[in-house]
C-alpha cells in the first residue's frame, strides 16, 4: 500500500495534470487535509442518499458544498429547510447558518472542493436498462471543474463495473492519471429513509478504490465521517456487495408477495405464519408480504443486476422471478378490492398511503401511484390522502397525476367511500375512525392488528 506521508508544502492545486512526478505526494496532501478536517467536500445530488450523507459530513466537521441540479431542491437546503419530511431540519438549519453546509446549482461550486461525492439516481431508462445519464453527467461536471490531486467517490448503486468504466475514463478524458492525478473510489450508501435506529454516521460503511492511494483516501475521508469503514479490495466487488444487499431484501419480498397468494388460498394469514416461523432464533429472517415494493431500490437494482449478469451471458432467472413477482403485487391488490367490491365500475375508493414507506414522503415507484390507475382503468374514481403527500409529485411512470391533490383528514372526509385501500400504514392516521365510517377496509399491511386495533371486517390483501 502507498504510504501516505503529509506533505504541508504542497497547496492545493499544486500537481501538474500532465507533468505531474509527484503523485504521492498529493495524496499526502489530501490525506493530511481530511486528517485536519481542512478539506471541502462536494456532494453532487443533494437526495435522500446525499442530503444526509452531506449532514454526516459536515458534522464531522468538513466544510460541504452542495451541488443539485433540482433549484427547489437548492433553495430549500441553502435556506436551512429539509426537502424531505425524515430529515431533521434542525442540525441542517444550524450548519446552514454556521456556513459549514452550502448548496449551490452551479458546478462552478466544484472548484472549492478536493473531495467529491456523486449520490445522484441510477434509474432506469424508457427500455428497462440501466440508465446511467446521471452519474455521466455529474462525473462529466466534476471532471471540468475538479482541481487535479482531487478525490472523486462514487456513492449510487450501479452495476459492477461502472467506476472503472464509466466514471474512471470521463476523469481521465481530462489527461489525468487515476491515481496521479485524481483519486477514484467507490462507497455505495446504505441509508434507510426514516430508520431512527441506524443514521448515516452508524451505518457500516464499505470502501473501494481504483488503486491503493485512492482506497486509502477514501478510508480516510469516511472513516472521519462514519463509525466503521470496511475496505473492499476493489471496486467492483463493493458495487456488487451493494447490489447483492438489495436483491437479496427483493428476492425477500418477492418471496413473502407469493407466500401470501398461497397462504390465502389455504385461508391461512400470512401475517401470522411469518410471525410464527420468525420465532425461531435462527436461519430465518422475517420479510412482509405488501402492495408491492416502490422507492429508487428495490424495483431497480435486481433489474441493474440481472441486466449486467446477461450481459456476461448468464441469466439470473430467480431475480427475473422476482421481478415479475413484486411487479405484479399491485395487480393482485387491484383485483382483490374489485373482487370484495363486486366490481370497480362506479365505485368510490379511498386510498390511504401513497409513499412507498411507512412515514417517508417518496412516492417513486410507489405501488399506490400502480394502484390508482389500475382501478381508475377499471372505472372506479379514487382519491387519496397523505399526511405527507398533499399533492402527487410528477413521476415519469405516471405523468398524468402529476398535480392531484390529496383529501385533508376530516371526518366529513371519510364519507361516501365504497371502500378504504391502505396501501402504506403512515402515522398520524385515525385507522379505528376509518374502519368506523367506510364499509370496507383493504389493509395491505396489516396495520390493524400490528397497531393492536379492532379489525373486524377488514380483509387483509
Ligand atoms: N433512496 C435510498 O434509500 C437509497 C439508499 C441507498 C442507495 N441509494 C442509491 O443512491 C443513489 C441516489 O438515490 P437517491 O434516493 O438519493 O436519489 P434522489 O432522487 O433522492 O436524489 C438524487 C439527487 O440528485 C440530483 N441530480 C440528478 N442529476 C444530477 C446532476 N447531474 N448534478 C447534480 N445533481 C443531480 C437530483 O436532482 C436529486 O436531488 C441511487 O443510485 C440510489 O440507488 C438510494
Amino acid at each position: 500500500m502507498t504510504a501516505l506521508v503529509l506533505d504541508q508544502a504542497m497547496r492545493p492545486g499544486a500537481v501538474d495534470a500532465k507533468t505531474s512526478t509527484r503523485p504521492a505526494a498529493a495524496a499526502a496532501q489530501l490525506a493530511g487535509r481530511i486528517a485536519a478536517r481542512d478539506a471541502t467536500v462536494a456532494v453532487v445530488g443533494l437526495g435522500h442518499v446525499g442530503l444526509p450523507l452531506a449532514l454526516a459530513a459536515a458534522q464531522a466537521g468538513f466544510r460541504i458544498v452542495g451541488l443539485d441540479t433540482d433549484r427547489g431542491k437548492v433553495a430549500c437546503v441553502a435556506a436551512g429547510r429539509s426537502p424531505l419530511n425524515h430529515v431533521e431540519p434542525k442540525v441542517l438549519q444550524s450548519l446552514v447558518a454556521e456556513g459549514r453546509l452550502m448548496a449551490a446549482t452551479d458546478p462552478g461550486c466544484l472548484a472549492e472542493a478536493e473531495i467529491v461525492l456523486i449520490c445522484v439516481p441510477t434509474p432506469l431508462g424508457r427500455d428497462g436498462t440501466p440508465d446511467l445519464g446521471h452519474v455521466r453527467a455529474a462525473v462529466g461536471t466534476a471532471a471540468r471543474v475538479m482541481r487535479p490531486g482531487g478525490l472523486l467517490v462514487l456513492e449510487s448503486t450501479t452495476w459492477p463495473g461502472t467506476t472503472r468504466q464509466v466514471v474512471a475514463p470521463l476523469l481521465e478524458a481530462r489527461g489525468w492519471r487515476i491515481g496521479e492525478h485524481v483519486f477514484l473510489g467507490y462507497s455505495p450508501e446504505r441509508e434507510d429513509p426514516g430508520n431512527a435506529r441506524f443514521r448515516t454516521a452508524d451505518i457500516p460503511k464499505l470502501v473501494a478504490g481504483a488503486d491503493d492511494a485512492s482506497r486509502q483516501l477514501a478510508l480516510a475521508l469516511y472513516g472521519a465521517i462514519v463509525a466503521r469503514v470496511v475496505p473492499v479490495e476493489t471496486l467492483e466487488i463493493a458495487e456488487a456487495a451493494k447490489l447483492a444487499e438489495n436483491v437479496f431484501r427483493a428476492v425477500n419480498i418477492a418471496l413473502a408477495n407469493e407466500l401470501k397468494l398461497g397462504f390465502a388460498a389455504m385461508g391461512l394469514d400470512a401475517w401470522q405464519v411469518i410471525e410464527a416461523a420468525a420465532t425461531k432464533p435462527f436461519g430465518y429472517m422475517p420479510f412482509w408480504p405488501g402492495p408491492g415494493p416502490g422507492g429508487h431500490c428495490i424495483p431497480v437494482d435486481p433489474v441493474y443486476l440481472a441486466w449486467a449478469a446477461r450481459a456476461h451471458g448468464v441469466a439470473m432467472p430467480l431475480l427475473d422471478a422476482s421481478i415479475a413477482v413484486n411487479a405484479a403485487a399491485p395487480e393482485h391488490v387491484a383485483a382483490r378490492v374489485e373482487q370484495a367490491l363486486g366490481g370497480l365500475a362506479a365505485r368510490r375508493v379511498l386510498l390511504l398511503g401513497l409513499g412507498y414507506k411507512r412515514n417517508i414522503a417518496d412516492v417513486r415507484d410507489s405501488p399506490a401511484l400502480v394502484l390508482i390507475e389500475a382501478m381508475e382503468a377499471r372505472g372506479a374514481t379514487v382519491g387519496f390522502h397523505d399526511p405527507l403527500v398533499p399533492e402527487i409529485p410528477h413521476t415519469p411512470e405516471h405523468p398524468a397525476l402529476a398535480g392531484r391533490p390529496g383529501l385533508a383528514w376530516e371526518a366529513a372526509m371519510l364519507a361516501g367511500w365504497d371502500a378504504a385501500l391502505i396501501v402504506t400504514d403512515h402515522d398520524g392516521v385515525d385507522y379505528a375512525a376509518l374502519r368506523a365510517h367506510v364499509p370496507l377496509v383493504v389493509d395491505t399491511r396489516n396495520t390493524y392488528a400490528r397497531r393492536g386495533l379492532d379489525a373486524s371486517g377488514v380483509l387483509g390483501a
